[in-house]
């Protein structure tokens, strides 16, 4: 027998959406060249999404269809390699239409438009509409679609009206709650898909098969076995081109609100009935309401801040987030955060569960590693227990998707030499290529009506209660309770202070 993992897959449930018409707004921005509309292609080519299909881009700036066929083309030629036929089938399909968002001629012109299309390419009036456009504009321009008679949907399911939005919602708890209360006037909650792409992301969606569909981890997926759970989003980019955005959010809100949130969620939640999309979401509130509060007057002791400073990024040097372009000399945004979360229930109690996330790290990394218990008595002699490393399940995120686990094991000979082994499978090596992004899985399932992947509203206001007293302890820059904002060298795993966090438990963040 090799030692090489092999997969044989018996189910596989593929289902296709009724035909559609997607409209982008922002049609013309960074998110929509990078991730929708390759995406979309994407969807479209390995068939996936029916014939019946349409692309309408819509943004301010003044452009031709013509003129944005040319960018959708190159849009896909940046992220995929496509037979022309096929792109040019695709392209046919993308039509564009500048217009101020808040014009009501313009949504006129949107409506006619849509009813046009709608009709030659048969899409019988169902449409996605994808707001990949400043936050601060959801709510009026959700007011104005509304207004134009544009999210009303046919009788009995006939045809659909859907709208994404993507984070963040809101900045704190009040203006998520005053979105949610604004799109939620004109807006059905099943007509709301909020995005979070990490729930897209393939090796995220397989804690829950992971978990759910095998016997042998979930008896031991609670406090009785596991000692604490790790996880990391590590970018080694810093700030980029989006300091404009990130000066304004910080590293809490732009990636710890959400995404490690979900992935803690989708960890540490109670097997759900069913895999329907409340009851999914059901348990994804349920475990985020157990986490405990942070305690208000000692959140420095529960959660550390740094800045990157100078240092080095992919073997050059790399610039202080100070001195990036368009921040602030003397900014106090974080670029990093870790912090360690208590989950009250009787899965959880007393197994911390440490999680980190930061720009300017050695390397791209994300996982979820699971922790176990070490063994209670070796009869190894003169091994102790402690001498026998506690096994680890490593969940890969990115970049190498997959599955690891680290065992104990004797190595050949006549002597008692043992070590650590590990199990491994990546996910390119197993089934072949990258697995796909995650914003096809989400455009998909948001054209299938599968919220399932998608943030219900009351998940938004529980994770932002939850960080409350931070955000409230670091805009008052007191230090007594938050701790100051710690420099930490760029190309290096964070602040030392951050070590504290499972060095004062006695234990150690995973050497990536
Ligand atoms: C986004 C954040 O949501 O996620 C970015 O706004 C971050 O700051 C990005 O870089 C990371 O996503 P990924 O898929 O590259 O891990």
């Amino acid at each position: 027998m090799d030692s090489a993992v092999t997969a044989r897959l018996k189910v596989c449930v593929e289902l296709t959406p009724k035909p559609c018409g997607v409209v982008v707004f922002g049609a013309s921005g960074d998110l929509a060249q990078r991730k929708l509309l390759p995406a979309l292609f994407s969807l479209w080519a390995r068939k996936l999404i029916p014939p019946s299909f349409f692309v309408l881009g819509c943004a301010r700036t003044a452009m031709t269809t013509a003129e944005f066929r040319e960018k959708v083309r190159a849009a896909i030629a940046r992220r995929c390699t496509a037979r022309p036929e096929e792109c040019e089938a695709f392209v046919r399909r993308c039509a564009y239409l500048a217009g101020e968002y808040f014009d009501p001629a313009f949504h006129a012109t949107l409506a006619k438009t849509l009813a046009e299309s709608g009709a030659e390419f048969g899409t019988g009036g169902n449409a996605v509409f994808y707001l990949a456009v400043p936050p601060s504009l959801y709510g009026a321009l959700v007011g104005r679609l509304s207004a134009a008679g544009l999210l009303r949907q046919g009788e009995n399911g006939e045809s659909w009206r859907r709208v994404v939005i993507e984070k963040p919602f809101g900045r704190d708890l009040a203006s998520a709650a005053a979105l949610g209360r604004e799109i939620g006037r004109v807006l059905a909650e099943d007509q709301i898909y909020r995005i979070d792409h990490y729930l897209g992301k393939e090796t995220v969606q397989n804690v829950l098969m992971l978990r759910f569909a095998n016997a042998v981890f979930e008896p031991l997926w609670n406090r009785r076995y596991v000692d604490h759970v790790q996880i990391t989003v590590a970018e080694s980019i810093g700030v980029e081109h989006r300091a404009g955005y990130f000066e304004e959010t910080g590293l809490l809100r732009d990636m710890f609100q959400n995404h490690l949130f979900m992935m803690l969620s989708l960890t540490a939640m109670e097997p759900p009935a069913s895999f329907a999309a409340d009851n999914v979401r059901n348990e994804i509130v349920k475990v985020l309401r157990a986490v405990r509060p942070f305690p208000a007057e000692d959140i420095r002791n529960w959660i550390v801040r740094g800045q990157y400073a100078a240092g080095e990024a992919e073997g050059k040097a790399a610039p202080a987030y100070r001195a990036e372009k368009n921040v602030a000399p003397d900014s106090r945004i974080e670029t990093y955060v870790a912090a360690k979360l208590g989950i009250d229930n009787w899965r959880w109690k007393g197994v911390p569960f440490y999680l980190r996330a930061g720009k300017r790290l050695p390397r791209r990394m994300s996982e979820i590693a699971i922790a176990f218990k070490s063994v209670p008595h070796s009869i190894f002699i003169p091994l102790l227990p402690e001498d026998l490393s506690p096994n680890v399940l490593v969940l890969n995120v990115q970049p190498e998707e997959g599955v690891a686990l680290t065992i104990q094991a004797k190595q050949p000979g006549a002597k008692l030499c043992m070590g650590d082994l590990t199990m491994k499978f990546n996910y390119r090596d197993v089934f072949g290529g990258e697995p796909p992004e995650a914003y096809e899985r989400l455009l998909l399932d948001c054209m299938l009506g599968d919220q399932t992947l998608f943030l219900r509203e009351d998940t938004i206001e529980v994770a932002w209660s939850l960080l409350a007293p931070v955000l409230d302890a670091w805009s008052r820059a007191d230090e007594e309770r938050a701790g100051p904002l710690y420099p930490y060298r760029a190309g290096t795993w964070g602040p030392e202070e951050a070590d504290a966090l499972p060095g004062r438990d006695g234990r150690e963040w995973r050497a990536p």
